[in-house]
């Protein structure tokens, strides 16, 4: 893991959701070397070991949760064990998700339902029950995974885009719902990065890549590529603006969505 780069993070107590691969893993490592003490939640056990191995010696500064954010009982059980390890809750990140791709007229109900239980609801179940954590936090701040499908077309990803639009949604009304009770609800709409999610490589189970069907029109992808950097950007690039909307140095910033696709979709 990188040197402590500031100590803005220093007695955080932050819960990262899909700590176990890609932009989640990259936000665990982040928040680490800003001083933060970290929780790292998953469903995977093989990323969470992973992500343990790639933070090194951080002492008990990081602990893992096995988490399945789809499963009410194990959302409830996995936060309450987090926040009593941390002693408290100042920053959640809701990074876990999952990307499936159909033509939408062959998409059953349950592969359709299984994409917004996993992102949208699993969204909700995880913040519903860290919310009164961190309302008794210190300057207590939530960043929500929403992504570019949200706002710009991408065929093949119906119920995706559809669980992030909803995301992004809720992230606006719950800025408003608890904004005097000192919780800032921020959201980050990643785009061309590279994780288990977009070309499989994780150590997840759950993280296969978009799995396109062999019969896609590649036409119809208009804007894939970012203008800026050599292709896709590394997970780094979103960790870095999560830090940024965690942090104090986002004090008035609430409500609103940041898009980290070097451009691709400007
Ligand atoms: N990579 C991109 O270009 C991109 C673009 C837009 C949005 N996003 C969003 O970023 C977030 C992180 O994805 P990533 O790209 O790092 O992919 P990733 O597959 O590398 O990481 C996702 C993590 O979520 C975990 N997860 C999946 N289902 C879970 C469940 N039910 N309970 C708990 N954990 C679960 C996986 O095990 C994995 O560790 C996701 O919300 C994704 O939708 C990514």
């Amino acid at each position: 893991m990188s040197e402590c780069v500031s100590g803005r993070y220093e007695g955080r107590r932050s819960l990262i959701t899909g700590g176990g691969s890609g932009i989640g893993q990259a936000t665990v490592l982040r928040l680490l070397a800003e001083g933060a003490d970290v929780v790292a939640a998953d469903i995977s056990v093989d990323g969470l070991a992973d992500t343990v191995e790639k933070a090194g010696d951080v002492g008990e500064r990081l602990s893992t949760q096995l988490v399945d954010v789809a499963d009410e009982d194990s959302v409830q059980a996995g936060v309450e064990a987090s926040v009593e390890r941390l002693g408290g809750l100042d920053v959640l990140v809701n990074a876990a998700g999952i990307l499936r791709s159909y033509h939408t007229h062959q998409t059953t109900l349950e592969q359709f339902e299984r994409v917004l239980r996993v992102n949208l609801i699993g969204t909700f179940l995880v913040i519903r029950e860290a919310i009164p954590a961190l309302i008794a936090g210190r300057d207590a701040a939530v960043v929500n995974f929403s992504s570019t499908s949200a706002v710009f077309a991408h065929p093949y990803m119906a119920a995706y885009a559809a669980s992030k639009g909803g995301i992004q949604s809720m992230t606006h009304a719950l800025a408003a719902e608890y904004a005097k009770q000192g919780i800032r609800f921020n959201a980050v709409q990643p785009g061309s990065i590279s994780s288990g999610m977009t070309d499989g490589s994780g150590k997840s189970g759950q993280s296969v890549g978009p799995g396109f069907p062999g019969d896609v029109d590649v036409s119809l992808f208009r804007k894939l590529l970012p203008a800026i950097g050599k292709g896709f950007a590394g997970p780094e690039a979103v960790a870095s603006v999560v830090a940024m909307l965690a942090s104090s140095d986002a004090a008035f910033i609430t409500g609103t969505e940041v898009r980290i696709d070097g451009g691709t979709h400007f």
